[in-house]
Parts: structure tokens; C-alpha cells; sequence
């Protein structure tokens, strides 16, 4: 106990540089996608989230809900079947499939003629809608503005060079009144070359701060058997929620 909260004290690790100009191509995470390597997903979906679902949503009804980078998030499901709308994107269209397939939700797909090879896939019911995209092109689509953004595996994902470029397109999604939850990681980035890629507390605030109240929610210990492999040997999660300044 005393060594978590040691570690949840400690300061941010001082080599914010060494990751800065480490690249992943779409392809690269298609492939990913292919070859089953997608160690980020949670089958039980987000604790965090799960337990600041109600503080998010403030009891209010048919919000649209954006997912940037969803991947198969089980989470899509959890505001639907609270009668919320889902927007999300994701460059892998099989990922798109197996969250359709793994939740038993029937869909439909269509071009997106605003930007060429892209497809909408949408479930039947109509309440959720992923486009298979770069994130970069999405604002051609003109998808709306949003209440609720979810970021997860999102910002942390993007290339470190185009996390302004990202802020900017999330931040062009809010309506006014939304709330925007952030996680973010916490480990040495001298030890693991990402993703996920490490942002601190510090670039966080640059980037939504100008635009955004701040406030870190929670700081949790996140550190799982898998992340031996990436010679780490600690790793915090923390979550952001922001509001309209
Ligand atoms: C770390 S995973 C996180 C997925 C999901 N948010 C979750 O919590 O499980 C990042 C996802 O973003 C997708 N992705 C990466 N760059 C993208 C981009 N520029 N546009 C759309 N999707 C992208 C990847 O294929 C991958 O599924």
C-alpha cells in the first residue's frame, strides 16, 4: 500500500523528449489488428470509466457520445444501451467487425463519400455509428458536435508529433456544455518505446488548457503482468475530466 501511494506521489519522469519522434503507420496498426495483437482492448471494459459513468453523463438523456480511435471498446455499448448516440473512429475495419460481431449487433456499411475509401458502419438500431477513417480526415465527414468525448488509448496512441493536430480536431468536435474524459500514462518512456506513448501532466494542460477546465480525477496504479514485457516494472493511469472554461 505505502509503495502504490509512493508511486503515485512520485514526480513525472523527466525524458519527455525520447519518444517524441516515434512514428506508427496506419498500416502498422491495421496489422496489428490482424495478427491478434491487440493487448490494449478490455473485455470487461473500463473500470475508471465505469466508475465515474454517472458524474460524466449528470443524469442527462440522448447525448452523442464520441469514441476518437475506438478500436472494439465495449464501452460504445454501455451509452447506447443507455440511450445515448455513438460516433466512433477507427482505421481498422476488422476491428470495426468484431465489435459488431462480439456485442450481437446487427449493421450496415456504407461509403462515405466525403472521403474516399472510407466506410460508415452502422448498427441497426441506428444509435451507433463507426467510420472506418484516419481520425485526421474525419472533420471532412462533417460528423457533428459532440456532448460527451471518451478518450482512451486515443491521445496516447496518436504519434507524439500530432498530438496538437489531434487536440485540435477533438476540440472542433465540442458542443457547448460537454464534458471530455482523458486517460492518460504514466512509466518510464526510456524503457518502452510506445504506444501506448507517455504524456505528462504538463502537455495535457497545454494542449486542452487554453479551451478547458482541468481536473485530474483519479491517479491509479495500473500495472499488469503484460507490462513486464515492456521492461517496465510500474505504470499510473490517470483520468482528466474537462469541462467548457
Ligand atoms: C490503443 S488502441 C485503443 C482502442 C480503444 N480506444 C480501446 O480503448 O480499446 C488505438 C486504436 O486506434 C486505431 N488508430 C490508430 N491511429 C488511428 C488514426 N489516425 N485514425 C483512426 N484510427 C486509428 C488503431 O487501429 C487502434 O485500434
Amino acid at each position: 500500500m505505502a509503495d502504490t501511494r509512493a508511486v503515485l506521489d512520485s514526480e513525472e519522469y523527466p525524458d519527455t523528449e525520447v519518444q517524441k519522434d516515434r512514428v506508427l503507420t496506419l498500416e502498422e496498426w491495421q496489422e496489428k489488428w490482424v495478427n491478434h495483437n491487440t493487448g490494449f482492448h478490455q473485455d470487461q471494459g473500463h473500470q475508471l470509466l465505469k466508475k465515474y459513468l454517472d458524474t460524466f453523463l449528470k443524469g442527462e438523456k440522448a447525448l452523442r457520445v464520441f469514441f476518437p480511435l475506438c478500436g472494439k471498446a465495449v464501452e460504445m455499448k454501455w451509452f447506447a444501451d443507455r440511450g445515448h448516440s455513438v460516433v466512433g473512429v477507427e482505421i481498422s475495419e476488422l476491428g470495426i467487425r468484431e465489435f459488431f460481431m462480439e456485442q450481437n449487433l446487427s449493421y450496415s456499411e456504407e461509403p462515405i463519400m466525403e472521403i474516399p475509401g472510407a466506410k460508415i458502419f452502422k448498427s441497426s438500431s441506428g444509435n451507433i455509428s463507426l467510420y472506418c477513417c484516419n481520425l485526421f480526415d474525419l472533420p471532412r465527414a462533417n460528423i457533428g458536435k459532440f456532448d460527451r468525448i471518451w478518450d482512451r488509448g486515443a491521445l496516447v496512441a496518436v504519434n507524439p508529433s500530432d498530438r496538437k493536430r489531434y487536440s485540435d480536431v477533438m476540440l472542433s468536435l465540442t458542443r457547448p456544455g460537454f464534458q471530455y474524459l482523458l486517460s492518460v500514462l504514466s512509466y518510464d518512456p526510456t524503457k518502452h518505446a510506445g504506444p501506448p506513448f507517455y504524456v505528462t501532466d504538463g502537455e495535457v494542460k497545454e494542449l486542452f488548457g487554453s479551451v478547458c477546465n482541468i481536473q485530474c480525477l483519479e491517479k491509479a496504479d495500473v500495472f499488469e503482468e503484460r507490462h513486464k514485457s515492456w521492461g517496465i516494472d510500474q505504470i499510473i493511469e490517470r483520468l482528466y475530466l474537462f469541462t467548457e472554461k
